[in-house]
């Protein structure tokens, strides 16, 4: 009786907070709506391809997971016309009409000369590999931009939307669901608020034989029984495993730590992020929330809740009062043979995991993937599912509807190229279908004063994609806002140092640039703090200014590392982190023009690659290396010069902290 008045308390008090928490998510949801879900979406992983390249190192030059921005022309130019001593635009073939620029004409084409027939006999241009991939690239993406000038590729957006059909939900039978291999296929991936319900039943332990995990018990073999659900970006890479966006394991017998336990994690470019293990204990009050709930939810341990001491202490607390929270402890959410619903949503800041109606975990977005990414799911283990249902999915799929993601006014058009010398270029690397990346940068920093006033030019720096529509839409928005340049090539992972040196190119040659930054489109840019970094250091000396790292080593074991003939020396040059550094034209122009000469170093890394050219310029004329950790290289601290990893709606968020408090803040949400 007494303790049954108690558990209604109990109840009641549990009614009274999932009230409170209902109202609370409701304004979530309202305040989403007003702030346009869409982005919300995109806002996970940004950090697209260019962005990664300085951490992820692919092993394989052949396999072209991603489509590359090509960044030189193909066509069987004449010689490239040399640069005079000042650096002076030349007119170029009318490679595409912009008659309407009237100051200079503009090029939506970079101008960096390719020489692709003459590669063949050229042994020092490149280490390993790259060369091959670059000629290719540049081959296919000379072919596709045809296409794309004559008009010959014609695929109106809705036809291929109505192809792409996406529905709000699908629902599979259990052997619907293991006919079809245990994966259930969400063909636009997911968005805010899109949930997956899985109905399963876990198996009996079994004698494990996989070594890997029975090596922990010499002599006999562990029972084992675990599952592995796993969000999968079944259309991200091809040519390798995809990515697992989130990797949920229960391991109900059998962890080294002799425990239940619910690892997750998560897996990017084949190569797995830090374990998430929760073991029962609740996150520590201290430790980040995702969407203000725990990590981690606490369960009946068997080391603590069936003792005494701990049962005594819990009628303890009774008697004296409740000066603490009462809490109730749930066993473990899954055991061998008993049913259960499992619930995994898509929330603001990271997914939730709910068992049986209760929340057990919740993760974190990682970077590097995007909400729409998450087309597949997939289980296997010891289980045995009955059900799965995914519901609330995306309408269409944002990559395929960049009209949603570009604003068409004019108010975010660029400025043309003003007629004399620029103080500073910024290139920004972008892959084809980061319409909504370009659009937040377009909407914050781009609209500094020292860009809006022509001082600085800021440009895109996109290759080609694999898919031809998104093409089509690049090569509008890019005609449309006159701030991309188009790097004629198949957009691939091990490439992105093409971009850089077109970067280095138009800045010289094009622009007439004194400074040439480049960053990524996730790099929050503030260019007035930016600029003066560079001023700081005198006129007429050549200056290399970033985040710049020493001695570093090239990883040379595990599944992404650097060969020996890939990267010969012992260390990596200094260089200066990726998401953001800057150049002085004289270091620009010995690249652009050693390029031409089929004389530049190319290494995949782009960063590296650049630390390379620039220590070789140095041999000729001292550099002033200039080291700030204010070059953000992971997410953003407080007086950034330039912060990385930001999603659009934080581009938005920074920008206007910026503008009301004239302060460089950082924007935490996700
Ligand atoms: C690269 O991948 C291709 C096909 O996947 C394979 O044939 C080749 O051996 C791989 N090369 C290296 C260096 O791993
Ligand atoms: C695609 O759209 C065009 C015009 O919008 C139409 O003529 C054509 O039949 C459509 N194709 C398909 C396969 O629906
Ligand atoms: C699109 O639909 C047409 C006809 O409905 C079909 O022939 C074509 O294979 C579909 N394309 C894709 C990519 O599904
Ligand atoms: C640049 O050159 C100077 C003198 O030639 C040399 O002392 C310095 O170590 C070089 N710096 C780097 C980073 O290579």
């Amino acid at each position: 009786m007494k303790r049954s008045s108690k558990l209604d308390w109990f109840m009641s008090l549990r009614k009274k907070r999932s009230i409170q928490f209902l109202i609370g998510l409701g304004v979530l949801y309202l305040l989403m709506v007003v702030l346009e879900a869409p982005f919300v979406s995109k806002t996970v992983n940004q950090e697209d391809n260019d962005g990664s390249i300085s951490f992820f190192f692919t092993d394989n030059v052949s396999t072209k997971p991603y489509v590359l921005d090509s960044e030189e022309e193909l066509q069987e130019k004449k010689a490239p016309i040399r640069p005079l001593n000042v650096p002076q635009i030349v007119a170029k073939t009318p490679m595409n009409s912009r008659g309407f620029r009237k100051t200079r004409e503009f090029n939506s084409l970079s101008t960096l000369s390719f020489d692709v027939s003459s590669l063949n006999g050229e042994l020092n241009f490149g280490f390993g590999g790259i060369q091959k991939s670059a000629k290719e690239a540049f081959l296919v993406g000379k072919k596709v931009w045809e296409e794309i000038e004559l008009g010959k590729v014609n695929l109106p957006l809705e036809n291929r939307t109505t192809n792409e059909s996406c529905p709000n939900s699908i629902t599979l039978s259990g052997s619907v669901f293991r006919s079809k291999g245990s994966i259930i296929v969400l063909p636009c991936g997911m968005t805010l608020g899109s949930h997956v319900t899985l109905v399963g039943r876990p198996r009996e332990a079994h004698p494990e034989q996989d070594p890997k995990i029975s090596l922990l018990k010499s002599g006999q073999y562990l029972m084992v029984s675990q599952f592995m659900m796993e969000l999968q970006g079944l259309k991200t890479v091809d040519g390798e495993d995809p990515p697992r966006i989130l990797h949920f394991n229960p391991r109900l017998k059998g962890d080294w730590s002799g425990k239940p336990v619910i690892e997750q994690n998560t897996c990017y470019r084949m190569q797995w992020g830090s374990a998430h293990r929760c073991e029962g204990w609740r996150s520590r009050s201290d430790e980040e929330t995702v969407d203000g709930q725990v990590k981690c939810e606490k369960w009946i341990r068997d080391d603590d809740d069936h003792s005494e001491e701990s049962k005594s202490s819990w009628w303890l607390n009774r008697l004296i009062g409740r000066t603490k929270k009462v809490t109730f402890d749930w066993p473990y959410p899954f055991a061998e043979g008993k049913l259960f619903v499992l619930t995994l949503s898509a929330g603001l800041e990271g997914y939730h995991v709910n068992v049986d109606g209760r929340h057990i975990t919740s993760f974190p977005y990682r970077t590097g993937f995007a909400l729409e990414d998450a087309t597949g799911l997939s289980l296997n283990g010891d289980i045995d599912v009955n059900a799965v249902f995914a519901a609330s999915l995306p309408s269409t799929h944002p990559s395929f509807a960049p009209q949603r993601h570009l604003e068409m006014s004019n108010k975010w058009r660029a400025a043309l190229l003003p007629d004399g010398p620029i103080d500073m270029f910024i290139g920004v690397l972008s892959a084809g279908n980061h319409f909504a990346e370009r659009m937040a940068v377009r909407k914050s920093w781009m609209q500094h004063n020292l860009i809006k006033s022509s001082h600085v030019v800021a440009r895109f720096f996109v290759a080609l994609h694999a898919r031809k529509e998104v093409n089509i839409e690049l090569k509008k928005e890019a005609e449309f806002f006159g701030d991309i340049v188009i790097v004629p090539y198949m957009d691939n992972y091990d490439l992105v140092v093409l971009k850089t040196v077109a970067i280095c190119e138009y800045g010289v040659r094009t622009a007439s640039a004194k400074y040439i930054m480049k960053c990524d489109d996730d790099t929050f840019v503030r260019v007035d703090a930016v600029l003066n970094e560079a001023k700081k250091i005198g006129d007429g000396k050549s200056l290399y200014v970033g985040n710049i790292n020493y001695y570093h080593k090239p990883l040379r074991y595990g599944k992404w590392s650097v060969t020996y003939e890939e990267w010969p020396e012992e260390d990596y040059p200094p260089y200066a982190n990726g998401p953001g550094y800057i150049l002085s034209s004289d270091i620009a122009d010995f690249i652009a023009t050693e390029f031409e000469k089929h004389k530049l170093k190319l290494f995949k890394m782009e960063d590296v690659s650049m630390g390379m050219w620039v220590e070789q310029f140095n041999a000729t004329k001292p550099v002033e290396y200039v080291h700030s950790l204010k070059f953000c290289q992971f997410g953003c601290i407080e007086e950034y010069y330039t912060a990385h990893y930001q999603s659009p709606r934080q581009m938005l968020c920074m920008w206007n902290k910026l503008q009301l408090s004239g302060r460089p803040q950082c924007c935490n949400m996700r």
